[in-house]
């Protein structure tokens, strides 16, 4: 067997690893293994990628090249993954997609350069059929494209994430008269490309889709960032692919397909939750009108309340819903949010949760940080599953979480969250709200809810409030009353 036909098999492995690694990422209970499977699936595919350049001649110093970036990006991502915080996740993950779009980029002019510099050298010596020559510029020319708007897009996500720049929408006249504009001459450009390849029209693909990318997410507003960030995570597999056919690498091909598709996929769910359509989204809010109203309209005065007020209320209740937010991962409140459940459930109180599709910054935030905290899989419901239940629920915690609780965009038809699901949580007799002061959420909306008459808010920390909190309950259980969480 020869070190080709191995690797492409330990290359199908792989493949199949990765398959497995999507379908376990799909659910709570199987996301280790399917993390894990991922991994082996990497492990291989480096392993056979490294053994078929040597196979093909890797000389000494391209060896040593090799060894050495792999090194330094191999010890940059283990630092980088032990020192994130969680909620710093969704601007990391945005900014490891731009490299991606980055790599895609350069890995087109590298195809590119190599046959322009050496027209009779081996990879030249491919393409000598009038046919593979144009589509190796189309592939060429597609692979920069879609790296370009990665590349971009993706720094302007990691800018609105990490709060560098404005999450609010950017409203330039005639936006999508503008992309459709660059869009149509970007295809006048490739064709151009494909008849006669030279590098002035390729730079002019690569600027036009550079201002692209940037301007696509610089028109998204903040309450769209979720569906941004799974898109561009879709963008990146599909630039990854491109690169798989320049570089003739069948595994990167499929890879990168895995990711560009179950990216898109996770982007139409979140669409679909967030009541928002898809095609409007990709296109850089594409048909989304300027919000009519900001949400700063006068609401009146708020009331606020003590830990202890709180304590009392929650032990006088017989059903409580907790929403958690951002707000909880900033605070890192999950294990007080745990242990106020264990003890309330020893009293007998039914206590669940209520998680917002777009709760915190990547979605399955909430998920991750309860299941952390060993909260019970079971009494963690979704939005749908729960927003039937607060009518008739005594008392809600609304824990850091903000835009997801906005009555605004239930009833506010101008707001510029309008229409996005949230969690009625002002149907409930009680609403208690954790969080430091009244600023407005990560969308920057007014939130009526902190107006209303059955709302009381609960300034400061949630892990200290959360702390003053389990203080103040009793802790003795009431006999046969009784529950784990
Ligand atoms: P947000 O609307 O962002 O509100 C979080 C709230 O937490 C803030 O109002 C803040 O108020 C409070 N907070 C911050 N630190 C706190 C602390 N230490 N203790 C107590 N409270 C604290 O959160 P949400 O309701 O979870 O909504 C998520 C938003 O992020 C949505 O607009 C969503 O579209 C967007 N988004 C989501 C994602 C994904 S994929 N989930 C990705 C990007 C953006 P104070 O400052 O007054 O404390």
């Amino acid at each position: 067997m020869t070190v080709e036909s191995m690797a492409q098999a330990i290359y199908l492995v792989a493949a199949l690893l990765f398959v497995g690694a999507l379908a376990g990422l799909s659910r709570h209970e199987t996301a280790r293994a399917g993390n894990k499977a991922g991994m082996a699936g990497l492990t291989l595919a480096l392993v056979a990628t490294i053994a078929l350049a040597f196979d093909r001649g890797l000389s000494a110093g391209g060896a040593l090249l090799l060894f050495l970036a792999a090194c330094t990006g191999g010890a940059i991502g283990l630092w980088r993954a032990r020192v994130v915080e969680m909620t710093g996740m969704p601007e990391l993950i945005a900014l490891l997609h731009s490299f991606v779009g980055l790599a895609a980029v350069m890995v087109g002019w590298n195809g590119f350069l190599v046959v322009e510099r050496d027209p009779e050298g081996p990879e030249a010596q491919l393409l000598r059929v009038e046919d593979a020559v144009g589509i190796h510029a189309a592939e060429v020319v597609i692979g920069v494209f879609i790296g370009a708007v990665t590349l971009t897009g993706s720094i302007v996500a990691y800018g609105k994430l990490s709060a560098k720049i404005s999450s609010r929408p950017m409203m330039l006249p005639g936006k999508n008269l503008l992309n459709l504009g660059a869009l149509l001459c970007f295809a006048a450009l490739a064709v151009w490309f494909v008849i006669q390849p030279s590098p002035w029209i390729l730079a002019a693909a690569t600027v036009l889709a550079l201002i692209l990318g940037w301007h696509l997410v610089a028109s998204i507003g903040g309450g769209d960032m979720p569906v941004v960030v799974s898109m561009l995570n879709s963008y990146s597999g599909w630039a990854a692919a491109a690169s798989g056919f320049l570089l003739g690498n069948d595994l990167l091909i499929v890879t990168g397909a895995l990711v560009g598709s179950s990216g898109a996929y996770l982007s139409y769910v979140m669409c679909k939750a967030m009541n928002r359509s898809f095609l409007s989204v990709i296109g850089g809010g594409f048909g989304i009108t300027a919000p009519t109203s900001s949400g700063e309209q006068e609401h009146g005065e708020h009331r606020e309340v003590t830990a202890g007020h709180v304590a009392e209320l929650l032990s006088e209740a017989s059903s409580v819903i907790i929403t958690p937010g951002y707000g909880m991962a900033v605070a890192q409140a999950q294990h007080g949010v745990a242990e106020l459940t264990r003890r309330l459930r020893e009293r007998g109180i039914d206590v669940k949760f209520g998680v917002h599709p777009v709760a915190g910054r990547l979605p399955g935030h909430m998920n991750v940080l309860l299941a952390e905290a060993k909260v019970s899989y079971d009494i963690v419901l979704e939005m749908d599953e729960v927003n039937d239940d607060f009518a008739s629920t005594s008392v809600v915690l609304v824990i850091g979480a903000n835009d997801t609780v906005n009555p605004a965009a239930a009833e506010d038809p101008g707001s510029p969250i309008a229409g996005m699901p949230v969690l009625r949580v002002w149907e409930a007799s009680r609403v208690v709200v954790f969080k430091r002061s009244m600023a407005s959420g990560y969308a920057g909306v007014a939130n009526p809810l902190f107006y209303r008459e059955k709302t009381e808010m609960l300034f400061g920390d949630a892990k200290e409030r959360l702390d003053d909190i389990l203080s103040a309950l009793p802790q003795q259980a009431p006999a046969g009353a009784i529950r784990t969480i």
